[in-house]
């Protein structure tokens, strides 16, 4: 493998600790991801040093400040390849990214009647937001179907699509199943109908290179956390046509140009949307994690994972009774499963006396339980510091369980409904 993985982890301190006396085999980075050092001390760094309020003082301390967050902004700008840095908008995650999005796209763009396309496989991030958009101004919300294997067809997408859609808001990875859309493909059929696409690369970004020029996507969010940056921050990238078209989402200091008690008038771009003092420390730092992953390379960082997902499932579906849930042949490092007779949460309960961290429910994509028939899943999702060793230990620890489980009888239902 070209990536070190034991190099890698000395990066990363938490995993070096024990948990019931067993070292830590984290699996649970679909939820979020470890932190290396270069991100921790950037925090610890900028507190200790230049912390002072942006965009607001002319003393030094804000002016570096300042500086250290609109580089960060570039530097994002510059890892998705957007057109400009006007184009990113830092949010508090990608949860933030999308309700700013629901609000002022539907406020502006949609009457009574219209309609958004989202997908069976969302995130309640990119379901309920929407919903309370439609609850408000009377607009609907069209579902596309998933196939067996867990995929999205863009026939299934294109069948929804009239003369009132909206918008397409669409995961590019599902967090669940772990499969990775055709989303230029889909991208390319909403623009032939004047569609915009909104593209959710909470579980993406981490995963895949992403070139939002070449994608042509009008909009796209992430969060730091689950690319190894810190928590309460993300982005929303949009094409400065749109953003400069809609209105802005919260509203307080920063985000105006000038203010009387009879009118206000907005900032410009990126500072409209963003109200308030922004999370400059997590800006940065989010930064930092993107050196971090470029130093890497995406691209060693995609081929270790895409070996780790292909052993994790030889090895896992050795074991009897284990189905695994999304077998599509484009899947991300995400594998959701159950073994039949044990409930996921006991499982996971169980596997967690072991060290291991899995997530365990419904991953906030209830929709999709519901269309799969099952309550829940166990999932293992990979990041580069997880070693086949990590998958070796999970599988010894599944058969542990189905052991135990065994021996105690009657064995439960499982969740399937
Ligand atoms: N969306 C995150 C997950 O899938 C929290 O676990």
């Amino acid at each position: 493998m070209e990536l070190n993985s034991e190099q890698i982890r000395k990066d990363f301190p938490i995993l070096a600790q024990k948990v019931f006396g067993k070292p830590l085999i984290y699996l649970d980075n679909a939820a979020t991801t470890q932190k290396p050092l270069s991100v921790i001390r950037r925090i610890e760094e900028i507190y200790s040093t230049i912390n002072a309020n942006v965009h607001r003082g002319v003393h030094r301390l804000s002016h570096l400040a300042t500086e250290s967050h609109e580089e960060a902004r570039k530097t994002v700008q510059h890892y998705i390849n957007a057109a400009s840095s006007n184009e990113i908008i830092f949010t508090n995650g990608t949860t933030d990214s999308i309700n700013l999005l629901a609000y002022s796209f539907c406020r502006s763009q949609c009457k009574p009647g219209d309609e958004i396309i989202i997908t069976t496989m969302e995130h309640h991030s990119n379901i309920v937001p929407w919903q309370i958009q439609r609850d408000i101004l009377g607009i609907e919300i069209k579902v596309a179907p998933i196939r067996e294997n867990g995929e999205i067809h863009l026939e299934d997408i294109e069948e929804l699509i009239s003369s009132k859609t909206r918008l397409i808001a669409l995961t590019h990875v599902s967090n669940v199943l772990g499969t990775i859309n055709p989303v230029a493909e889909i991208i390319r059929l909403g623009h032939n109908y004047n569609i915009p696409v909104l593209i959710d690369a909470a579980q993406s970004i981490q995963h895949l290179p992403i070139d939002v020029q070449t994608l042509d996507c009008d909009f796209l969010a992430f969060s730091s956390h689950k690319i190894y940056g810190p928590t309460g921050i993300g982005v929303l990238y949009g094409k400065e046509q749109w953003l400069e078209k809609i209105p802005p989402y919260r509203a307080g200091g920063e985000m105006i140009a000038h203010v009387s008690f009879e009118k206000t008038t907005f900032n410009e771009l990126p500072y409209k949307f963003e109200a308030g003092t922004p999370d400059y420390v997590g800006s940065s730092a989010l930064g930092e994690a993107i050196r971090y992953i470029e130093n890497l390379g995406l691209d060693k960082i995609r081929r270790y994972e895409e070996q780790l997902l292909q052993y994790a499932t030889e090895r896992l579906l050795q074991i009897e009774d284990l189905q695994i849930i999304g077998t599509s042949p484009h899947k991300s490092s995400v594998i959701s499963f159950f073994v039949k007779g044990i409930h996921p949460y006991d499982m996971g309960m169980l596997l967690d006396q072991l060290g291991i961290a899995l997530r365990t429910g419904h991953h906030c994509a209830q929709p999709l339980m519901d269309a799969l028939g099952i309550e829940g899943t166990l999932r293992a999702s990979f990041a580069f510091y997880n070693t086949e060793e990590d998958i070796d230990v999970l599988v010894e620890g599944i058969k542990k369980v189905v052991k135990i489980r065994s021996a105690a009888s009657p064995l439960p239902t499982p969740s399937l409904r």
